[in-house]
């Protein structure tokens, strides 16, 4: 299996960092919280913790990690983004990360992990270094991954329902699931999409349009070499984050690479969370997963894979691939997004929400510079953000 390195290192920056200038807050974080796994960083900061397996339809193993609450306490179920995992939600620490915000107010915490991420790398007849194991886009996260994990939730717990919360790619499959599988509406009460993705044509990221460019050429060359597996080498990826990302001269060209694919916010940037992000992300992907999105941008559509005419009328019955039907999703969503955001762009956001249903609130988060990765790791996302989905929730528990 042959490994994707440098457009790694670009895209780990795109998706899952972008921290620097401001150290007055304190995120009560160390760096050898880089190197601990979720559920021992989750102990190690003093939270009760579970792990649980999770099997889908198609074969997959899928680890999910639980904060538990007392018995009988309402599920908010967390699903992270794209190259990402579970640690999302609980880099920035107890007093900041939404996962132990939520099990400080008795939420049952559980926290997905999707197919092919560094927790979930288990087949019951495919290894990840077979090719077979790679053949899935967002699309089977969210038609096979998000219902195998709902239903073990809710059955373990003995809930009728869960509240959702997902960022960036944890909503693209939250929708897929619920246009193709609409009987999962009704499992869940609310969801809260931070940084809300499924139309992409407006996305300011230069990476993913370059990739939409190319993306044919790209298509056939992974193809070709086998390049199945989206995971750039670790070490390699520390020691250019240590080239870009120290020093005093180096910090800013750091910065702007970050802030080039992400979206510029010099106010909310944290350093000390770099070490952690590089520690804990790439989690691991598909390299379909990158190519469904860069399709979208080219489209301007929110559509199954296209695998070609020829494939696609094979495994579609027709030459064009069909568009996900959104008007199947009908339970009550949330939209929190922010202005500077290069990958869930204002424009495309606002698409999206004149096709769903049953949007109930369009939030734009009050900061004129929040970007895709302040949802997870600004300084002041508790304040700005975390806040509002709390009290969201706890309202809809009296509605
Ligand atoms: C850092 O932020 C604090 C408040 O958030 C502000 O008072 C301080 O001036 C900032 N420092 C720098 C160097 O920007
Ligand atoms: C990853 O990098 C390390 C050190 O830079 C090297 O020893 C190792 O062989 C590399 N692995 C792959 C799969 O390239
Ligand atoms: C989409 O779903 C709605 C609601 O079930 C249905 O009325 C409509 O016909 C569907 N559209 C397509 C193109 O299938």
């Amino acid at each position: 299996m042959t490994k994707l390195g440098g457009t790694g290192v670009l895209l780990l920056v795109l998706i899952c960092s972008s921290r620097g200038l401001n150290l007055t807050r304190d995120f009560d974080v160390d760096e050898s919280d880089a190197k601990r796994l979720v559920p021992e960083l989750i102990q190690h900061h003093g939270y009760p913790v579970q792990v649980h397996h999770v099997a889908t339809e198609d074969g997959y193993v899928l680890e999910m990690h639980r904060i538990p609450g007392e018995p009988g306490s309402p599920v908010v179920f967390l699903m992270h983004g794209l190259l990402c995992s579970s640690a999302d939600w609980i880099i920035i620490g107890p007093k900041h990360g939404l996962a132990y915000l939520l099990a400080q107010k008795g939420f049952d915490v559980w926290l997905g992990n999707a197919r092919g991420n560094r927790y979930s790398r288990r087949h019951k007849t495919l290894t990840p270094n077979m090719f077979a194991f790679w053949q899935f886009s967002w699309h089977e996260i969210g038609y096979y991954d998000l219902p195998a994990m709902i239903d073990y939730v809710l059955d373990l717990t003995g809930q009728g329902k869960l509240q959702y919360v997902g960022h960036s790619q944890g909503t693209t499959s939250f929708f897929v699931m619920t246009s193709t599988r609409p009987e999962y509406n009704e499992k869940v009460h609310l969801m809260q999409a931070l940084a809300p993705v499924a139309f992409t044509s407006h996305m300011r990221s230069p990476l993913l349009r370059v990739l939409s460019v190319f993306q044919e050429t790209l298509t056939i060359l992974f193809e070709t070499f086998g390049i199945d597996e989206f995971k750039p080498n670790n070490s390699i990826l520390h020691d250019i984050a240590r080239l870009f990302c120290s020093g005093s001269i180096t910090s800013n060209l750091c910065l702007n690479v970050l802030f080039q694919l992400a979206g510029a916010d010099p106010d909310q940037v944290e350093l000390k969370i770099i070490p952690l992000l590089v520690g804990h992300t790439p989690a691991g992907a598909s390299t379909k997963q990158i190519v469904h999105y860069a399709q979208g941008v080219r489209t301007a559509q929110f559509r199954r894979y296209d695998f070609g005419k020829i494939k696609n009328t094979f495994i579609y019955g027709m030459p064009e691939p069909p568009e996900y039907n959104l008007t199947e999703v009908r339970t009550p969503v949330v939209f929190h997004y922010g202005l500077n955001d290069y990958l869930a762009d204002p424009e495309d956001v606002l698409q999206l929400g004149r096709a769903l249903p049953n949007l109930i609130e369009h939030r734009q988060v009050q900061h004129n510079t929040f970007n895709h990765l302040d949802f997870l790791f600004a300084k002041d996302v508790r304040e700005l953000l975390y806040g509002d989905i709390i009290q969201r929730i706890l309202t809809w528990k009296v509605l």
